[in-house]
């Protein structure tokens, strides 16, 4: 190919420039000259290439893709999205939580599974992960769980001691602890896993009726896992072994999907239920509040820059549109504020003008200037105006999604029910969901954490904790690590 063939190599702001391998010197041999500015523009934007990588949840990748509504819901919600026949354009991202921006996809770790739905009524986030229930019951406590789970003060190490510590002392972990030991601790690929919203969240239909509801996407693919061994070598052999997974099978045209199902539960059920249905440790049974299905999500397109179109992505819980709502769970009110503070900082305060983040749907907002803004933004700039700008509308909007509270002030755990103790569920997904094998596989998998580096009294809380999940298991545990 003759060189002019090619596209001229350019500064930022589109001119051409000379070389792509020399600097500008005094004679072949002299000094740089400052007045380069090519070679300066080169060297500031490499300098400032990485941002901050996310808090949690820094290690993932996604993909595009669509929604459509398979079932009629509309008895339950007016949004538009899940209306029957809507199709919807959505980005997903797949994410481990506690390692860093290059760590292995394979080790265990609840999986994030965050979906931004493209609404006509503007952007829907629903940010959960690949397990139903959560470790913590209030956000006072989030900080410090993920503190754990990531590296020591001193040495800068991973350390299960510092892990077992937390967890042994939060025994409200152990659901979410034991999903985690199994199984579903390590999936085979994003393809293989489940999402759950894990939260309840509210729904409000067009007469203005409640639910409590549930998010299950249950994948198309089948749920599949990688035994600690498997993951350790992948872990070595392709550290980006779940990234290369998803790319590679949008790839070559196999297009992975998932099927939404919801939990419903009418308004007035939550008040006399036997457990707390907003208590993020707990899973509402089946039997009780079985799976309306919804539609079906497809992901058919990779990322082509997984900076601008991944890295910059924002999920957010507090992204909702009408017909959907949050519900008294002290964690997702917790998160309704951490995601949009983590994005300003990583991202800065005009996120959402990222074209990944910004909705499909126009824009009337009042939000102006400030740094990284690329859109225009018009008079007036103020409401109540009379020149013509946007206006609130409360009969077309209401503010529907709410609930009553009354009390005083207090920081104090949530009121017992019937139901509400720590083990219980998770004894029972031992007991009745696990067969032998995965059984086995658990008690293999806590062992050889146990061993890694956790000492008393940590371990002698640990196996107490076990006991306490399941008496045969913990026994099985303490004797696994004593090596009787
Ligand atoms: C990411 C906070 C609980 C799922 C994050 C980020 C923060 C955060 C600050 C990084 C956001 C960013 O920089 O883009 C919290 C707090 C929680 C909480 C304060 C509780 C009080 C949860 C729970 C779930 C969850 C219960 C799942 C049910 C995720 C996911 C991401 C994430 C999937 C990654 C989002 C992405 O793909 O970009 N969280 N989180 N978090 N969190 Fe949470």
């Amino acid at each position: 190919m003759n060189k002019h063939d090619s596209k001229p190599t350019t500064t930022d702001a589109g001119c051409p420039v000379a070389s792509d391998e020399h600097s500008l010197t005094v004679g072949p041999n002299g000094p740089i000259l400052l007045h380069d500015h090519y070679l300066i523009e080169q060297m500031a934007n490499f300098n400032r290439e990485r941002i901050p990588e996310r808090q949690p949840h820094a290690k993932g990748s996604g993909a595009f893709g669509h929604f459509e509504v398979t079932h009629d819901v509309s008895a339950y919600t007016k949004a538009a999205v899940f209306q029957p026949g809507t199709k919807t354009d959505t980005l997903i991202r797949f994410s481990t939580v506690a390692g860093e921006r290059g760590s292995p996809d394979t080790w265990r770790d609840p999986r994030g599974f965050s979906v931004k739905f493209y609404t006509s009524e503007g952007n829907y986030d629903m940010v959960g992960n690949n397990t139903p229930v959560f470790f913590l019951r209030d956000p006072m406590k989030f900080q410090h769980f993920i503190r754990s789970q990531k590296r020591r003060a001193d040495n800068g190490l991973r350390d299960h001691d510092m892990q077992w510590d937390f967890w042994s002392l939060s025994p409200e972990s152990a659901h979410q602890v034991t999903w985690l030991m199994g199984d579903r601790g390590i999936p085979k690929t994003w393809r293989n896993m489940n999402g759950y919203s894990s939260h309840t969240y509210m729904w409000v239909n067009a007469s203005g009726e409640r639910y409590w509801v549930k998010y299950h996407f249950k994948t198309d693919q089948g749920v599949d896992f990688l035994t600690q061994d498997e993951a350790d070598r992948l872990a070595g052999a392709d550290g980006d072994y779940h990234r290369r997974d998803l790319f590679d099978a949008i790839k070559r045209g196999e297009y992975p999907s998932w099927t939404l199902k919801m939990q419903i539960m009418p308004f007035e059920e939550a008040k006399t239920y036997r457990l707390n249905p907003f208590d993020l440790t707990k899973v509402w049974p089946h039997d009780d509040y079985p799976l309306h299905e919804v539609g079906r999500l497809t992901l058919n397109r990779n990322p082509t820059d997984f900076h601008t179109e991944i890295e910059q992505a924002a999920f957010e819980p507090n992204n909702l549109v009408p017909g959907i709502g949050i519900s008294p769970d002290k964690m997702l009110l917790g998160r309704m504020f951490a995601y949009a503070d983590a994005h300003r900082h990583r991202l800065g305060v005009n996120y959402k003008q990222i074209p990944v983040n910004a909705p499909q749907c126009p824009v009337f907002s009042y939000s102006k200037d400030g740094q990284g803004r690329t859109q225009n933004v018009s008079d007036p700039v103020y409401a109540p105006n009379s020149k013509g700008g946007p206006a609130a509308d409360c009969e077309r909007y209401p503010e529907d999604t709410t609930w009553a509270a009354d009390g005083e002030f207090t920081r104090a755990a949530y009121t017992l029910r019937k139901d509400d103790d720590d083990f219980s569920q998770a004894g029972t997904l031992v007991r009745e969901v696990m067969d032998d094998a995965s059984r086995d596989r658990l008690v293999s998998n806590v062992v050889g954490h146990l061993k890694a580096g956790v000492t008393d009294p940590v371990l002698e809380r640990a196996f107490t904790y076990w006991r306490n999940v399941d008496e045969e298991i913990g026994n099985r545990i303490a004797n696994g690590v004593k090596g009787s």
